[in-house]
């Protein structure tokens, strides 16, 4: 398994206070931040979610039996919060997180393709029980749609957003995408480069995972599983992302006077960035529940 390093992971710590017990990470993976949280807090009990079954079943692995009896697994969306209340026997936070992306082990694995440098199936879901793989989307999509999507996502004119998805679904008609493979012949024949091509498939992968609306529902409820004083962290990679929470938080602080944690942005340092390149675009927000 890909060992990544955890992003931001002094300042996550920071901020969790000396009588916390207990832990919400809404994005499992390795748990890197957590595990290291558990190991500091003798007391702290945590609550692990992933969409991803594959981190499930990986995770009691490489948690082993350490902290069997402080930690909960929950398998569902982030913005379940109905499926975690049934799973879990703690239903209120001193801290969360949400540390959201897609993760190394995604890249590496050429049949949930979410590396377009990789030859494999093209399906890009985070939970393969359930929506449809990316190859099945693809057969169901229309000019409109696509141009719609363009639009959100990417920062590509108009024209040249139109004239992608024209060519796409013209090309879709004769040679239906089943692989990486076909994906790349269209972009040779279509003279789209490496990077475009990078930024379409990442449009594609936030709907067919309802990326979007999943943090939007999370940031309307989350604050009301935060204990007095609680704080929920959250990571993200994408500046439309970014931008929600921003707004969100501050639409909360002005609402109920409840406070931002930090009050800019904070970002990795260039000592972080040099040991870690995946963590170039990572931004932290932080809300405390007064
Ligand atoms: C960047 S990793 C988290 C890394 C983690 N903090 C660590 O230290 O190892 C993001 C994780 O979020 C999961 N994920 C993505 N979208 C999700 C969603 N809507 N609900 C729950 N988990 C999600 C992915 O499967 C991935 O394992």
């Amino acid at each position: 398994m890909f060992r990544h390093k955890p992003v931001l992971l002094k300042q996550i710590i920071d901020v969790v206070p000396q009588w916390a017990s207990t832990y919400f990470d809404w994005t499992l993976w390795h748990a890197w931040h957590t595990q290291e949280l558990l190991s500091m807090f003798p007391d702290l009990h945590v609550v692990w979610v992933d969409k991803d079954m594959h981190m499930l079943d990986k995770a009691s692995i490489f948690l082993g039996s350490e902290y069997a009896d402080r930690f909960t697994l929950v398998h569902c969306p982030y913005d379940d919060f109905d499926k975690f209340i049934t799973v879990s026997w703690i239903k209120w936070f001193d801290c969360m997180l949400l540390d959201i992306w897609v993760n190394m082990d995604h890249f590496k694995v050429a049949e949930r393709w979410f590396s377009i440098k990789l030859e494999g199936d093209l399906d890009m879901r985070f939970d393969t029980s359930s929506w449809i793989p990316l190859k099945e989307r693809l057969r169901k999509t229309n000019f409109d749609e696509l141009v719609s999507l363009f639009t959100v996502y990417t920062d590509f004119w108009q024209k040249y957003r139109e004239w992608i998805a024209r060519d796409l679904i013209k090309y879709m008609k004769q040679h239906p995408f089943l692989s990486t493979k076909d994906v790349h012949v269209w972009a040779k024949s279509a003279w789209v480069n490496a990077k475009v091509l990078a930024i379409l498939f990442q449009a594609r992968r936030i709907v067919i995972n309802d990326e979007l609306w999943a943090l939007e529902r999370f940031l309307k409820v989350f604050h009301n599983y935060l204990l007095p004083s609680g704080r929920c962290c959250i990571i993200t990679y994408h500046s439309w992302e970014d931008r929600l929470v921003k707004h969100s938080f501050k639409e909360l602080v002005d609402k109920w006077v409840w406070l931002l944690y930090n009050k800019k942005v904070i970002k990795p340092n260039w000592k972080e960035l040099e040991r870690n390149k995946a963590a170039r675009s990572a931004k932290l927000r932080i809300f405390e529940k007064t």
